[in-house]
Formats: structure tokens, sequence, C-alpha cells
């Protein structure tokens, strides 16, 4: 029970809608969710494409039965995304529109959406994955990394325009920036906090950053981990660990899940949990979330096409030794 151990949310990202291992049809994954977890994000079932598959339709049944599941089993929900490039309809990818229109929809999608859920959520990530590695804003498509379409045509105050829509909306769920890389890039969160710290400074609502931490075997470590939670502490902002995953096999070299392997996942998450504990005061815990139940859910495999087990319970829906690296933590 390992939600049991502390005060704050231990949450887990679940499979929802018509996914085919929707954790509403699933009994093995409830058992799971409901033993250990004080908290759920739907893994995608909340993001701009499935509330609003076309203008003004907005369509809320599938999130409301998740959100039902969680609060008649006692755990809470985390919102996950009202703003983000990806995993938008084609309608809004492709809204023509200027600057001043392109916010009023942008505008339109976090009030109805935030206003909907009012009081029925902990949290919300109300933009995900604004900047980019370097520092700089995303922008354009560059590389492997997708432009935003909310830059390109509104400019850096898109982001303000979501969190005080979602602050009108809900007066008392925590709003988070999300990222990833940000537990060891330097660059890239301090740029994220001099947005923060400008925000505070204008009174732009923000409660705290969340810390994707998609990370792997063999980094960032605990001493680096703690630095960039210190930051984020140190502005007295709350520190959200909100979608960890260890990828085991970046190399592509394990065929199988060997016992080193898990034993090195059992200290990882360790150090991970530690890392977390040791820097962020219970007044700024947001809580740590793991991305997704039991490896065969896991995103990581179909991303990126070597075998893989990120998560805490394996194949069989058993817990992996991670999972008593990570209550060891707490
Ligand atoms: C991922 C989901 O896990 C996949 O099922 C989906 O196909 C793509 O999105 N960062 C985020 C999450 O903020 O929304 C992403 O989730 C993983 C990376």
């Amino acid at each position: 029970h390992l939600s049991a151990l502390v005060e704050f949310p231990i949450g887990v990202a679940v499979p929802a809608g018509d996914a085919g291992n929707s954790v509403l049809n699933s009994p093995e994954r409830q058992a799971i969710v409901e033993q250990h977890f004080s908290q759920i994000t739907a893994e995608n079932i909340m993001k701009p494409s499935y509330l609003q598959p076309s203008e003004g339709r907005f369509f809320f049944d599938d999130a409301d039965a998740l959100v039902a599941y969680a609060n008649n089993n006692g755990m809470s929900v985390h919102g996950h995304a009202l703003i983000w490039h990806f995993q938008i309809a084609d309608w809004m990818a492709n809204y023509s529109g200027d600057a001043q229109a392109w916010q009023q929809m942008l505008e339109a999608h976090v009030t109805e959406v935030a206003s909907h859920f009012e009081g029925q959520l902990d949290s919300w990530d109300v933009v995900n994955e604004a900047f980019l590695d370097d520092g700089s804003y995303r922008n354009v498509d560059v590389g492997n990394d997708l432009g935003s379409v909310w830059y390109q045509n509104i400019g850096p105050q898109y982001i303000e325009y979501a969190f005080n829509a979602a602050r009108a909306a809900d007066a008392d769920v925590d709003l988070y920036y999300n990222d990833y890389n940000i537990s060891w890039n330097d660059t890239k969160l301090d740029a994220i906090l001099t947005m923060a710290q400008d925000f505070l400074d204008r009174d732009i609502p923000i409660s705290g950053i969340g810390f994707q931490m998609h990370v792997d075997k063999s980094g960032p470590g605990k001493a680096k981990i703690k630095q960039q939670f210190q930051k984020v502490v140190d502005l007295g902002l709350k520190v959200k660990i909100t979608e960890v995953d260890l990828r085991m096999n970046a190399d592509g070299r394990a065929t199988t899940l060997t016992n080193q392997l898990l034993l090195q996942q059992k200290a990882r998450y360790q150090e991970i949990v530690e890392a977390y504990i040791e820097t962020v005061p219970p007044s700024l815990r947001g809580g740590i979330s793991v991305w997704g139940i039991a490896d065969p859910d896991t995103w990581i495999v179909p991303l990126y096409g070597n075998p893989d087990w990120p998560l805490m319970f394996d194949d069989q829906f058993q817990p992996k030794p991670a999972l008593q690296g990570f209550a060891n933590g707490l």
C-alpha cells in the first residue's frame, strides 16, 4: 500500500476511454491502482483532441466516468493537460485567425474544460512542454522537436493566457507548468523558472512545476535531481513528479528483463523518491505519479521499438523490485 505511507498523492497514469486496456474494464489493473495509489492521471483522454474533437463540441463522457471511478475509490485526479502542442484536434492545429482569435480559441478551451471539472480535481497541467532543451520557446519544427501552433499564432503570452483562464474557472485547483528533461537540463529548467518568477512578479497564477521524469537507468543521479528540485523550492513553488518511468533498455542490448536490471531499477526508483523527500518540504509536495500501471501499458515500447520494462509492475501485473524501491524511498 504505497499511498498509505505518506500524506501527499502517489499517482498513476491510466488508460481509459476507448483504449483496449482501459482501467475501467480491467480488474487486474484496478486491483493495482486501488491498492497502491491515491491519485490518477488520464494518460490520454483529458487532452484537447479528446475533450474538444470539433470546434465548440466538447466530449466529457469518458473523462467523467474516470473521475467518478477515482472519487468512488477515494482517489483524487490530476488533470492532464489543458494546453499542449501535441494531441490537439486537427481543427485546432489548422485553425485560421489572427492572434486575437487564437487567444479566444485557447481561452474557450481552457475555460470550458476547467469549468467542467471545477472542484473535482486536485491539480492541472495547464501548459505542457512549451520549452525546448536549449531553453527557447517551442516554436516551429526543429529536428525531432515538433513546433507549437500556440506559440506560432499567439506568441509566448499564450502560456499566461492559459494560466489566467484556468484560475478564473477554478479558484482552488493547483496549476502546474509541466515539462520533460528538467531533472537534469539546467538551461531548460532555468528558462522555465525565469518565466515562473515573472509570473509570480506579475501575479499570474502558478502553483508549481511538474517534472515529467521520463528518465533512463543511467541518469540523472540523485544529487543532480535534488539540485533541480531545490531551484523550484527556492521560488516557493510546488514540485510534482508527474510522469516518472525508467527506461531500462535505451541502447537496445537487453532482450530479457534480467535480475540485474530489476535491481538497478529498484535502486533508481528509490533514489528518485529519496531526492524528492529530502528536498521538497511537505507544504510544497504536489506528489509523485508514475506513467503507467504495468509494463504492457508503457508508451516507451511503441515509441522507441526496443523491448523495455519501465514501470513497477510486470507483464503478469505482479510487483517488481521497483515497487519496494519506491516504498523504501518514502
Ligand atoms: C503519451 C501517452 O502515454 C501515449 O499513449 C500517447 O500516444 C502520447 O502521449 N509527455 C506527456 C504525456 O506529457 O502526455 C505523454 O503521454 C508522454 C510524454
